[in-house]
């Protein structure tokens, strides 16, 4: 059995990852997002890799089933309905609506991951439906990959350490499971840090939020097991 954590989806390619059981993470803030907007009632999120191809993928949708959603630097692209924040998500917002999402690291990372089977969208947010499922996968599949988005191609620590806490579940009551060192790594990390809030408190991405007045999104990207969704990402939609 095996465990493989990557930092970031960085120089991954369709051959790591081609039919694999793979978990996505991006705390601050898009899986969060995409966990919320599902939770309340989007019949669907489309991952985009950039603005202007979440532009071109909504063109193709009925106008008034979608909404255009994303940030860049945290702050809503101009003309887009929805910024990236979860308390956006709101059930009157998102219901029946297919979001179309761009953002900085979580949507490319989702879109990189593509190939995965199936591919699960992770966070706090729905932690303790997530790590059943993993511990699933990993008993069924014998393998897991966890994928954190990082930031700006760099390791972000709270998708780090989340990724930790989710080895550990998955792994629990498991005798002989192979960790590559990330996975190693992100284990050690959940040692760190006593709650999910201060695991995500001092974080790079925390601190370009609170700059960004949205630091009500780090509280609410802390609270664990909101939701008891998880979505999938298939065909270019999550569900
Ligand atoms: C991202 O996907 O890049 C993030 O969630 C960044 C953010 O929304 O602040």
């Amino acid at each position: 059995m095996k465990i493989d954590v990557y930092f970031t989806p960085l120089g991954l390619g369709a051959g790591d990852l081609g039919g694999r059981g793979i978990v996505v993470i991006d705390v601050l803030r898009a899986t969060t997002t995409i966990v919320t907007a599902l939770a309340n009632g989007a019949k669907a999120v489309i991952p985009a890799a950039t603005s202007e191809e979440a532009v071109r993928l909504a063109s193709h949708l009925e106008k008034d089933g979608v909404l255009l959603a994303g940030e860049r630097r945290s702050v809503k692209i101009d003309g887009f309905a929805l910024g990236n924040s979860p308390r956006e998500m709101t059930p009157a917002a998102v219901a029946g609506k297919t979001i179309v999402l761009a953002t900085t690291n979580g949507t490319p990372a989702l879109v990189a991951a593509q190939g995965g089977e199936p591919v699960l969208v992770g966070a706090p947010a729905n932690f303790r439906v997530l790590g059943e499922r993993a511990r699933q996968l990993l008993a069924t599949r014998g393998d897991l990959v966890i994928i954190c988005a990082g930031r700006e191609k760099q390791f972000a620590i709270e998708d780090a350490y989340t990724a930790g806490r989710l080895v550990k579940v998955a792994k629990k009551g498991t005798r002989k499971v192979e960790l590559n060192d990330a996975a190693r790594a992100a284990l050690v990390l959940t040692e760190q840090f006593a709650s999910w809030k201060e695991a995500l408190a001092d974080s790079e991405a925390a601190l370009q939020l609170a700059e960004a007045d949205l630091a009500e999104d780090v509280a609410f990207a802390a609270k664990a097991d909101r939701f008891g969704v998880v979505p999938t990402y298939a065909n270019r939609r999550i569900t």
